[in-house]
């Protein structure tokens, strides 16, 4: 056995804040609404938690589980794992994937973060008062219009993350995030009552929870209608993401994990929380898009410009409007934190780097690569610069969510369902009760279940 060389969380309450900080993000406010826009609003909601239930929180339980026995970054973890279950150190192209998938993910996340920061001081200053469709529209124009924009606040976003990681996860995180959270829930509440007094309630609540199949999985044209298994996958895709599976985020928190804390109630708080918070975005946004006759599939810039008319024209909206994407800052930074984790844990392992060498490093190079992000919403956002009709950053986004967490979800739950023995988990998770239930899922349910998404979205079934 390697000797421990990372610090642990204080408490178990410190790990569900950390693991919470890390879930709750741009995931849950930019991405949830937008994404379910696109895909056409309450099938794609309900594919969305059903995945999240079905197959997001037992394979979160297996990705502490790893981490809290094997106490090391994800690669290393996994290839001590493998070889304490006699299985083959292949395994821990589990921790490679994860660091490919936590470079691609940040590189995009970013510059979407941002744009969050580029709104504070608009809305500090005023800029956001009396905002309408047009004027909302013309102003995230021009910001996703000019590279150095982009680039100035992408690079300041970086540089806190890199700050933070610095010092070490736990320094600060903790204290951070338990403000951050009731804040942020707070703010959506409020949001949600703002959308109920002045937007579309009921219609926004319609298009988030009735289920009209026809519209989600069917494409029509001339009267004829074809089945489409995409919104499958992205659904499937967007439950690894906003839950931060499948890439060794979890799995690394998991590594700094109290040895008795339990895991399952762990992992039901954090999914709990990050579904309720999306929820609630989406009950703030769509009456909103509605009232304001906005497109629902507007794409990436659906929450920056909806939300800055509602700031614009409620009592304290400058106020309000401040604070909220101060908390979006906050809760998109402390996801960036354990996106860059895995591969700073394992530098620091591995090769010996001191901290500061591992982060500067891998931030660096996510900064870089996120150059490509920021121009993918100006020079580069022209039929030329895109592949499969995706930019850069679609193509990013898709690969890491879609692809690589769930493939890194499925052999999460292959090693520990198939590879490891079952006492291994048995003695692990420390079940009362339900244990045989979390085993039928993650044995059986969630690797057939993500495989046939899978097979479904290239068309063999
Ligand atoms: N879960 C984060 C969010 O919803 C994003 C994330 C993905 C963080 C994967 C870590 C790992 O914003």
């Amino acid at each position: 056995m390697l000797k421990v060389t990372h610090p642990q969380w204080t408490t178990r309450f410190a790990f569900i804040l950390a693991a919470a900080g890390s879930a709750v993000g741009l995931g849950n406010i930019w991405k949830f609404p937008y994404i379910t826009g696109e895909y056409g609003g309450g099938a794609f909601v309900l594919v969305y938690l059903a995945c999240i239930a079905l197959i997001g929180v037992p394979v979160m339980m297996a990705e502490i589980l790893l981490g809290r026995q094997g106490r090391q970054s994800p690669i290393r973890t996994m290839r001590s794992l493998a070889q304490a279950q006699g299985a083959s150190s292949g395994w821990q192209v589990i921790g490679w994937m994860g660091v490919v998938a936590g470079f691609l993910i940040l590189s995009f996340y970013s510059v979407i973060a941002g744009w969050a920061f580029a709104y504070i001081p608009e809305a500090l200053s005023g800029n956001l008062n009396g905002l309408d469709k047009a004027t909302a529209g013309a102003l995230f124009g021009n910001l996703t219009a000019s590279p150095w924009t982009l680039l100035f606040w992408h690079t300041l976003f970086m540089l806190l993350t890199a700050l933070v990681v610095l010092r070490g996860v736990q320094a600060g995180l903790e204290r951070l995030v338990r403000i951050l959270m009731p804040a942020l829930v707070g703010l959506l509440i409020l949001l949600v009552g703002y959308a109920m007094a002045s937007g579309r309630f009921l219609q926004g609540l319609d298009y988030l929870f009735s289920v009209n199949v026809q519209a989600v999985f069917y494409t029509c044209q001339a009267g004829t209608c074809t089945f489409t298994a995409e919104p499958l996958l992205v659904a499937l895709g967007h439950a690894f993401f906003t839950l931060s599976l499948g890439m060794g985020a979890i799995m690394v928190y998991g590594a700094y994990m109290p040895p008795q804390a339990s895991i399952a109630s762990s992992a039901l708080l954090v999914a709990a929380a990050d579904t309720v918070i999306a929820l609630l975005a989406g009950m703030a946004i769509f009456p909103l898009v509605f009232a304001n006759d906005l497109a629902p599939g507007a794409g990436p810039g659906l929450v920056f410009v909806t939300l800055p008319i509602a700031f614009g024209s409620m009592p304290a909206g400058q106020w309000f409007g401040s604070l909220f994407f101060i908390l979006l800052l906050i809760a998109a930074w402390s996801s960036a934190i354990s996106l860059v984790e895995p591969a700073v844990a394992w530098l620091t392992e591995r090769w010996q780097w001191c901290r500061i060498r591992a982060t500067l490093s891998v931030t660096g190079l996510v900064w870089l690569l996120g150059i490509g992000s920021v121009l993918s919403f100006n020079h580069w956002s022209g039929p030329e610069y895109q592949w499969f009709g995706k930019t850069l950053f679609d193509l990013k986004d898709y690969l890491a969510s879609n692809i690589l967490l769930p493939l890194g979800g499925l052999l999460i739950a292959l090693f520990t369902a198939w590879a490891a023995q079952r006492r291994f988990s048995e003695q692990g998770l420390a079940l009362t009760r339900g244990f045989a239930l979390w085993w039928w899922l993650i044995r059986y349910l969630a690797p057939l279940g993500i495989v046939l998404i899978f097979l479904h979205a290239i068309g063999l079934v």
